[in-house]
C-alpha cells in the first residue's frame, strides 16, 4: 500500500530495477516491480486513484503502457507541474497546451491535478493510448472533462491569453517552432529538447562528447528564449534530460 503522507518509499536509486528499453511493457513486470511501480506513481502524484489508473491501463490496454515512458512522463510531471502551478498561482495561466504531446499522458497527469485548467494535447497523429488513458479514468471515477486531443500541426494554433506551452522532445526544428510561439503570445513555457541539429540555434557547437554538446545547445535556447530555470529529470531515464522554464 502507498504511504503518501509518511515517508516516502520510493528511492531515485530503484530506477536501476526497471529495464529502460524503450519498447519494455508495464504489463510484463512481474507483480513486485509492478507494486513498486504503483508506489512510485502515488507518491509522485500524491494520489492512490491515479496510480491505479495507470495500473489499470497497463492491465486493460497491455501494449499501451511503456516503462520508459511512464518514468519519463511522472519525472517531467514532477518538474513542470510544479512550474505550471507557480505560474497558474501568480495569475499567467489559464489553458495549457502540450505541443507534440504523443500518447498525451503528461496532460491527462495535469488534467487531474488542475481542474481549473483547460489542458490540450496537439499532435499530428492521435494516439490510441490517449483514448485508452480517458477511457479507463472515466471508468475510475476521474471525468476529466477539461483535456482534449487536437490532431493537427501545432503550428496552426492560435495561443489565446494565458496560454502556458509545453513541448517535450519535439525534434529539431519543432521545439524552436514551439518557442517562438510561446514567445509570440508572451506564454509560459516548459521544453524538453531532444534533437538540436546544428544551424538551428547556433551556427556549429564542435570538438564535444554528445553529453556536453546537449547540455551546451540546452543553454543556447535557454539564452535565446530568456528563460528563467533549466532543471532535469533523471539521467537514467533518458540522455535528453534537460528542461527549459521560460
Ligand atoms: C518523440 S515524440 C514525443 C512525444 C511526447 N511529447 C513524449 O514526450 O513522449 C515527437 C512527437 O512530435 C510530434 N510532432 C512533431 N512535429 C509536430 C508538429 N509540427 N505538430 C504536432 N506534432 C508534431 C510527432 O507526431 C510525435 O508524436
Amino acid at each position: 500500500m502507498a504511504k503518501t503522507d509518511a515517508q516516502p518509499i520510493w528511492q531515485p536509486e530503484m530506477l536501476e530495477r526497471y529495464p529502460m528499453d524503450p519498447n519494455a511493457m508495464v504489463a510484463d513486470l512481474d507483480d513486485a516491480h509492478k507494486e513498486l511501480l504503483h508506489t512510485y506513481v502515488a507518491e509522485t502524484t500524491h494520489s492512490t486513484q491515479l496510480a491505479g489508473i495507470l495500473a489499470a491501463v497497463a492491465a486493460r490496454h497491455p501494449r499501451y503502457l511503456r516503462v520508459k515512458e511512464l518514468f519519463e512522463t511522472l519525472e517531467a510531471y514532477r518538474r513542470i507541474g510544479q512550474a505550471v502551478y507557480e505560474q497558474w498561482r501568480a495569475g499567467r495561466v489559464e489553458v495549457v497546451y502540450d505541443f507534440a504531446s504523443g500518447h498525451g499522458l503528461l496532460g491527462v497527469l495535469l488534467a487531474y491535478r488542475f481542474h481549473a485548467l483547460r489542458v490540450v494535447c496537439v499532435d499530428l497523429e492521435r494516439r490510441p493510448a490517449f483514448d485508452h488513458y480517458l477511457e479507463v479514468a472515466r471508468a475510475h471515477g476521474a471525468p476529466l472533462h477539461n483535456i482534449e486531443y487536437v490532431e493537427d500541426d501545432f503550428a496552426n494554433i492560435a495561443l489565446p491569453p494565458k496560454s502556458y506551452v509545453i513541448c517535450i522532445h519535439a525534434c529539431n526544428e519543432a521545439t524552436k517552432t514551439a518557442l517562438q510561439m510561446a514567445r509570440a503570445a508572451a506564454a509560459c513555457y516548459a521544453a524538453m529538447p531532444c534533437c538540436m541539429r546544428d544551424g538551428i540555434y547556433i551556427r556549429r557547437i564542435k570538438h564535444l562528447d554528445d553529453r556536453v554538446r546537449y547540455a551546451a545547445a540546452v543553454g543556447v535556447v535557454a539564452g535565446q528564449f530568456g528563460a528563467y530555470k533549466i532543471t532535469a529529470i533523471d539521467e537514467r531515464i533518458t540522455n535528453r534530460n534537460l528542461i527549459i522554464l521560460g
